[in-house]
């Protein structure tokens, strides 16, 4: 556990506030001291990526969200891709500038309540179906060579298994597993299909809704892949969503699940088959980040969840 006293995260903090109004005076020609800061997101309390609104002194309302990427690389492909996404039917936040040794990026401020908010109070079925539509939008075919949904299903599940996870039982019943699960996987056909462009973290924090309109952050991981990736990411949060407290009493993760896809527009028996089983991958990635949260608490209560979640399909004996 992290000594109180630790001043790395403060300092830490410090030098983000300084770096962040030197880039918005860089890049908005508006002086450093002009710039007023307010922490938004904090990924860990060191080392993860931070977010800041900035407005400007005398200004009510933010008018740039600062993000300092833990990984500079990060900041670049989030640029890039918000770049390319301008002007698509699926908004992004409209990006300003970044700077790639810093590893930010400035974009401007979208006012509204993220659909992770919304889709923890009642009536989340319309946020939720919002969130299809715009998917469907994102997910625009990209002119690349044909993916096998199997190899990515595979590459993602390999990915999971190289990350730690402390020893113990646990370990154990994952790794078998991923390993059965592995098997399943490779016994299925190649599945070949176009590839489009996907988020890579599609979660509704990730949407804004701004007026009637979702607004997509947080793009780093876009690329060309597979639909199901995304749609997998989106099904098996909404079902794991029950481990927090202060959820609606009529919650149904399920009902959510279903109006999800239909508002996205999946349709057909081999499309379904290869959501199953992105989703069976899902819950492995899951369950793995549930092992590595770290307060007991935060580990015990998504373990139970998805280790049921797991049970219910089939995936751990
Ligand atoms: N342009 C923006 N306008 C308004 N709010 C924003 C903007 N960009 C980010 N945010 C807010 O900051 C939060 C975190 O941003 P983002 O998802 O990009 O960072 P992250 O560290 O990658 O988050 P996570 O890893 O939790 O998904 C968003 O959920 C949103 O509330
Ligand atoms: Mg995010």
């Amino acid at each position: 556990m992290r000594d109180a006293s630790d001043p790395a995260p403060v300092l830490h903090l410090r030098q983000a506030t300084r770096l962040s109004r030197r880039i918005l005076a860089d890049r908005l020609s508006v002086p450093e001291d002009e710039w007023r800061l307010r922490l938004v997101q904090r990924r860990g309390s060191h080392g993860g990526s931070l977010v800041f609104a900035a407005r400007r002194r005398g200004e009510e309302a933010a008018s740039f969200a600062v993000k300092l990427f833990a990984r500079p690389d990060h900041a670049r492909a989030e640029f890039r891709a918000a770049a390319a996404a301008r002007g698509s039917a699926a908004a992004v936040a409209e990006p300003v500038g970044f700077d790639p040794e810093a590893g930010i990026v400035v974009s401007r401020w979208v006012e509204g309540e993220t659909m992770g908010a919304l889709v923890r109070r009642p009536g989340a079925a319309a946020p939720v179906a919002a969130c299809g539509r715009w998917l469907r939008a994102f997910h625009r075919p990209l002119p690349a060579r044909p993916v096998s949904a199997r190899r990515v299903l595979l590459q993602r599940l390999a990915a999971a298994r190289a990350e730690p996870i402390r020893p113990g039982p646990e370990r154990e019943a994952w790794l078998r597993a991923a390993e059965a699960l592995a098997q399943r996987i490779g016994a299925m056909s190649p599945g070949w299909c176009w590839p489009v462009r996907i988020h890579g973290d599609f979660l509704p924090q990730n949407l804004i809704l701004s007026g009637r309109s979702p607004v997509g952050v947080d793009l780093c991981w876009v690329r060309a892949g597979s639909r199901h990736l995304d749609l997998a990411r989106m099904t098996i949060h909404l079902l794991l969503l029950p481990r927090e407290r202060g959820l609606p009493s009529d919650y149904d993760g399920a009902a959510l699940r279903h109006l999800f896809l239909r508002a996205y527009g999946l349709r057909g028996g081999q499309a379904r088959h290869w959501l199953e089983a992105a989703e069976a991958v899902e819950i492995l990635v899951r369950w793995a980040s549930f092992c590595r949260e770290d307060t007991w608490h935060r580990r015990q209560a998504g373990r139970d969840l998805v280790r049921a979640l797991a049970a219910d399909r089939e995936l751990v004996r």
